[in-house]
């Protein structure tokens, strides 16, 4: 699986420094090729020599070599890796990747990269629970980055939590899972809907709800993972997706994503997620000013919005994917089945607003799985990253049995 394959492997400030010595040795014990870049403040951790002699190649730290001028260049380099893994990423370097720095050869090359990146967080707890670090994982994860959560033990100061990078086994292990399934839906286009509509009630006030983007954005980040052409249709969500092979139609209304969904339906998509909370109402007569209080209440007559899940279903064709979603508070099962079959899904992802950790905003999901041959499948309460990988999973499956 290794074999052959060109491993870019950036190494950051950190005690767990001394792990990546492990990681270049499994790697090139599996034939791969790595090239090793260190940040300044790597080196007082672990030496390059170490480094340099594992993986066989010079260590790259700085932009040229002061001695003879020559060029170490970030973009060669991102172009050449099948896979850019960071390990251990310190929340220095984490929360520079994902504002946009670029002080260091390792951060530039992050920047030029087209390959796949990994990262393998590694600091004290508290670091690692800081919202500043959790919000730069957040935005690497939207931005394609995947990230490989840290484990819970003993750290070097001596406390006890969550911050130690994982085992040297388990990053290379997500390395062969990363490139082995990068191909798997290549030559495949998907369309997602993500995010809440806004359905206006006069030109300053809107209906609209909760949903963040974050679940449909873990998905269309899975699926581009995988190689497929994904076109994210998305209301104004606070977490889009942006990574190489995903583009992202921005509409407000439930009516605008109706268009812009089946309008990219009809392109031809071999696999349809319906993540978005579309609304099922919209004010029937939005006043074109803003309307004043009189003192009295007032009605506001709401009629149905077109069901995008139900025009999908409707115009599918042999051999494609439609998994829909379903958010409920009660009667669950029930509901969630009897959408599936009403709109001609293939599965329905049912998540339950009762369920502590699910659902809108948070960064986890707890969903079972419903089929179109009645099966179903519970899956544990999961990182959203960890539930779209799940579905994509299955969406694999659905399309083998097509
Ligand atoms: O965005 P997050 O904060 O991460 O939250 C994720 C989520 C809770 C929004 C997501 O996991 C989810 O459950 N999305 C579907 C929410 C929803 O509107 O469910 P529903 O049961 O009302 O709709 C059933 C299905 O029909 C859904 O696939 C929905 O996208 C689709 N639908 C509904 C109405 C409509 N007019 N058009 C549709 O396509």
């Amino acid at each position: 699986m290794l074999a052959g394959k060109h491993v870019l492997l950036g190494i950051t400030g950190s005690i767990a420094a001394y792990k990546a010595a492990y990681i270049v040795r499994m790697l090139v014990k599996e034939g791969a090729e790595v090239k090793v870049l260190m940040t300044v403040a790597a080196k007082q951790f672990i030496t390059p020599l170490t480094m340099a002699t594992l993986s066989r190649n010079p260590i790259l730290t700085e932009f040229f070599d002061p001695e003879n001028g020559q060029w170490n260049s970030h973009v060669s380099l991102g172009m050449w890796a099948d896979v850019f893994l960071i390990a251990p990423a310190s929340a220095n370097t984490l929360a520079k990747m994902a504002s946009g720095v670029a002080d260091n050869l390792l951060l530039t090359t992050y920047l030029s990269a087209r390959c796949p990146v990994m990262a393998a967080p590694a600091m004290d707890l508290d670091m690692y629970a800081h919202p500043a670090t959790q919000e730069a994982l957040r935005i690497l994860s939207s931005r394609g980055v995947e990230i490989v959560e840290a484990a819970s033990g003993e750290l070097a100061s001596g406390l006890d939590g969550k911050g130690r990078m994982e085992d040297p086994e388990t990053i290379v292990d997500r390395v062969r899972v990363l490139l082995g399934r990068r191909e798997s839906l290549r030559g495949r286009r998907a369309l997602v809907t993500s995010g809440p509509t806004r359905e206006a009630i006069d030109p300053v006030r809107f209906i609209s709800n909760h949903s963040s983007g974050k679940m449909a954005s873990a998905i269309a980040v899975e699926l581009a993972r995988r190689g497929a052409d994904v076109t994210v249709v998305s209301g104004p969500a606070p977490v889009r997706p942006s990574c190489a092979g995903v583009s992202v139609v921005d509409v407000t209304s439930a009516g605008e994503m109706y268009s812009a969904a089946l309008e990219e339906y009809g392109r031809g998509c071999d696999i349809t997620v319906l993540c978005a909370a579309v609304a099922d109402f919209t004010p029937a007569a939005p006043s074109g000013s803003k309307i004043k209080k009189n003192g009295e209440s007032m009605m506001l007559e709401l009629v149905p919005t077109r069901d995008i899940a139900a025009a999908i279903g409707e115009r599918r064709r042999p051999g494609e994917v439609v998994v829909g979603f379903a958010l409920e508070t009660d009667n669950a099962h029930d509901n969630a089945q009897d959408k599936l079959r009403r709109k001609n899904m293939d599965m329905i992802v049912l998540n339950s607003m009762r369920d502590p950790g699910a659902g809108f905003g948070v960064d986890t999901n707890r969903v079972t799985l419903f089929f179109r041959d009645g099966g179903s499948e519970e899956l544990p309460l999961e990182s959203k990253t960890a539930v779209a990988s799940d579905i994509v999973d299955r969406i694999e499956k659905l399309l083998e049995g097509c």
